[in-house]
C-alpha cells in the first residue's frame, strides 16, 4: 500500500516568497490498484510522481510504501523495494544494447533474449530489429519511449509510476500501451499509477484523482468521476484528449 501523507512542495519564486507547488497532497492507494491522475498542464502532478519515485525531496509530509517510511530513501533505494518511474528519457550509454538495457531494468543478467523479446513485441516493437541496436541517437524519440516502456515491464515492480505515457507515441502502439496496462492490471500483482489525459486509459482505472493548483480537488471511484470529466467535456472546458498525439 502507498501512503502519501500532507505532503507539501515549496519552491522559492522570483520575488523570494514561498511557492506551493504540491499543498498537503494526502492520498492512499491500495495494492494492485490502477490509479489514474490527471488534471490541468502546471498543477503538479510530475512533482507528485517525482516525490513518489525520490527524484524530487518534498519539503513537508511523509510517503511509505508497504508499511516502510521512504520519504529520505534515495531513488536506489526506493527502487530496491520496488518503487519504479518511467523516465522521460531512458539512460543511453556508448555501447549500451536495447537487449541489456532490458536486462539491467529486471535485476537479471543472464534475462533470456525470448524473454526480452517479449517485452519489446508488448510494446509494439519488432524484436528482432530491436534487441541488438543500441540505444543511441538513432533510434527516434516514438521508439526511445516504448523501449522505456519495455524496460518497466521488464522491471515487474511492485509500484509502477507513468507520467503520460501516451505522449509521443503513434496510434498503433498506442493500443498496444492501453492493452498491456490492461493485462498488468488484470493480473493483480502491481500497483499502477499513471499519469494521463487519455480517455482509454482512464477508462482502464480503479480510481481517478484530479490534481489542480498542487492539491487533490477530487477523488473517486472511475464509475463516479469520469462521468463529471466527460461532463466537462462537452462543456468544452476539458483537458482530455480522445486518440493518441
Ligand atoms: N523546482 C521548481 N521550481 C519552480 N517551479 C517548479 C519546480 N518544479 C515544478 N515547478 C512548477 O510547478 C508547477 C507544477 O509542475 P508539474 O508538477 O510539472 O505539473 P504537471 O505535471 O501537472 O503539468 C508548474 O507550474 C512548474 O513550472
Ligand atoms: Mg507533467
Amino acid at each position: 500500500m502507498l501512503e502519501i501523507k500532507h505532503l507539501s512542495y515549496q519552491v522559492e519564486d522570483e520575488t523570494g516568497g514561498e511557492l506551493g507547488i504540491l499543498n498537503d497532497v494526502s492520498l492512499t492507494v491500495a495494492d494492485n490498484q490502477f490509479v489514474v491522475i490527471t488534471g490541468p498542464n502546471g498543477g503538479g502532478k510530475t512533482t507528485l510522481a517525482k516525490a513518489i519515485m525520490g527524484l524530487v525531496r518534498p519539503t513537508g509530509g511523509t510517503i511509505s510504501w508497504n508499511g516502510t517510511d521512504i520519504t529520505d530513501l534515495d531513488i536506489t533505494q526506493r527502487a530496491r523495494l520496488g518503487v519504479s518511474y518511467g523516465f522521460q528519457q531512458p539512460p543511453r550509454f556508448k555501447g549500451l544494447k536495447v537487449r541489456d538495457l532490458l536486462s539491467l531494468a529486471s535485476g537479471r543478467e543472464n534475462l533470456k533474449r525470448e524473454e526480452a523479446c517479449q517485452y519489446l513485441t508488448k510494446v509494439g516493437l519488432c524484436a528482432g530489429d530491436y534487441i541488438d541496436r543500441e540505444v543511441d541517437a538513432s533510434l527516434s524519440g516514438g521508439e526511445v519511449k516504448r523501449i522505456e516502456i519495455a524496460t518497466i515491464l521488464a522491471r515487474k515492480a511492485g509500484l509502477m509510476i507513468f507520467d503520460e505515457p501516451e505522449a509521443g507515441i503513434d496510434l498503433w502502439s498506442f493500443a498496444k500501451l492501453t492493452e498491456t496496462f490492461q493485462a498488468i492490471h488484470q493480473r493483480r500483482e502491481h500497483t499502477l499509477i499513471i499519469i494521463s489525459h487519455q480517455e482509454r486509459i482512464i477508462n482502464l482505472a480503479d480510481e481517478i484523482v484530479m490534481i489542480g493548483d498542487g492539491k487533490i480537488q477530487k477523488q473517486g471511484p472511475r464509475e463516479e468521476i469520469f462521468p463529471e470529466i466527460l461532463a466537462n467535456t462537452a462543456s468544452g472546458c476539458s483537458y482530455l484528449t480522445e486518440g493518441a498525439n
